[in-house]
């Protein structure tokens, strides 16, 4: 494990976040889960700092260190409209005087006259916002740009979709490690950890840590908010191998990904989903986020109820943040649940 931990310290790295992220208890969220469930634990990387938090910090504190010691001047990113990722990248090129362009695709639910909270931050952190119609024009646009901006004489630093390259999985092998420690000093064993997973580099820097730093025993669940569980297994897969690569070891590539808890699809709140968001706002005080947060922990709740999970088990939950996600909404999160449900 310490040369492991040796060769980690090498690779450059931006201090930009605020670790470790707290871990809690959920008693009241148990509670309401009734008798035979596990206890649950909240590990808050929606506190991790820039750009409202969330998990691209730490993959982006790698990549964007990269993008510097390249002497990048000009940062190039994508996702949707109200990506998490996009804003992320947008802050923290900020702070680093890094300009940055993003290109930035529709998404599946917007509203005429009102721009999604994300959206609203990218452009104060000043990114250039190229805005196009879909996923596919998204690629192309993004290959056009990059092109354009060479011939221009940049030196252009691509950052991939959602940071999820072997370089942005670290963030996640380091998050493991910093857990570990939290653990320990807790005195507690996890069997769990459930997460959203979706462009995989998440899941492939949790599953990669978890084998480095000896906690093999552990369980890690990634549940889609979007592609199938085939895609995004894949995807994991390729990413923990680059990790291997990187580090000069062997890992198991394998990854358990579930995908039915994505609804109707990617960025439409799912009915378990607004009952998870429900759930854990009222009983903890805590906020999750319709796309990715709320139809993770709705897996969890699901397992529980199948008893799946049990009074023996004990659960982390890995809060990765996009909670601006709730601030684009005619009538409003859950007040507007709650008028619903009286009528
Ligand atoms: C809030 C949030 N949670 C989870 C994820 C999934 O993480 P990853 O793309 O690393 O699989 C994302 C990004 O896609 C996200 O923005």
């Amino acid at each position: 494990m310490q040369p492991i931990i040796d060769l980690l310290q090498t690779i450059p790295r931006l201090n930009f976040g605020h670790y470790p992220t707290p871990i809690e208890e959920l008693p009241r969220f148990r509670q309401l889960l009734g008798a035979n469930a596990p206890r649950i634990f909240i590990k808050r990387d929606d506190y991790t700092g820039p750009g409202f938090g969330g998990n691209k910090v730490r993959k982006l504190e790698y990549i964007l260190a990269k993008a510097k010691t390249d002497k990048a001047d000009v940062a190039i990113s994508c996702g949707g409209v109200k990506s998490n990722h996009a804003r992320v990248t947008a802050a923290m090129c900020a702070r680093l005087g890094l300009r940055c362009v993003l290109v930035l695709n529709q998404a599946a639910v917007m509203f005429d006259g009102l721009n999604p909270a994300s959206l609203v931050a990218d452009q104060m952190f000043g990114a250039e916002i190229i805005r196009v119609a879909n996923r596919e024009e998204r690629i192309a646009t993004m290959e056009s740009e990059t092109a354009r901006l060479k011939a221009e004489g940049n030196n252009v630093a691509v950052v991939p979709l959602g940071g999820s390259v072997p370089l942005g999985a670290l963030g996640f092998v380091r998050a493991v490690q910093e857990t570990k420690a939290q653990l320990e000093a807790l005195n507690l064993r996890v069997d769990y950890i459930f997460h959203s997973s979706s462009s995989g580099g998440t899941q492939a820097g949790i599953v990669s840590g978890l084998q480095l730093f000896g906690l093999n025993d552990v369980k890690d669940i990634g549940v889609s908010p979007d592609d199938s569980s085939e895609s995004i297994g894949g995807e994991v897969s390729r990413i923990i191998r680059g990790v291997g690569e990187m580090l000069g070891v062997e890992l198991n590539d394998q990854a358990i990904v579930l995908d039915d808890y994505t609804g109707e699809g990617y960025g439409i709140p799912s009915p378990t989903g607004e009952e998870a968001l429900a759930m854990l706002a009222r009983a903890e005080g805590i906020v999750l986020d319709p796309v990715y947060t709320a139809k993770a922990i709705a897996a969890l709740i699901d397992w529980v109820r199948q008893g799946k999970l049990n009074k023996d088990d004990n659960v982390l939950f890995w809060h990765t943040g996009g909670q601006l996600a709730l601030f684009y909404s005619p009538d409003a999160g859950i007040e507007g649940q709650r008028e619903r449900e009286k009528k």
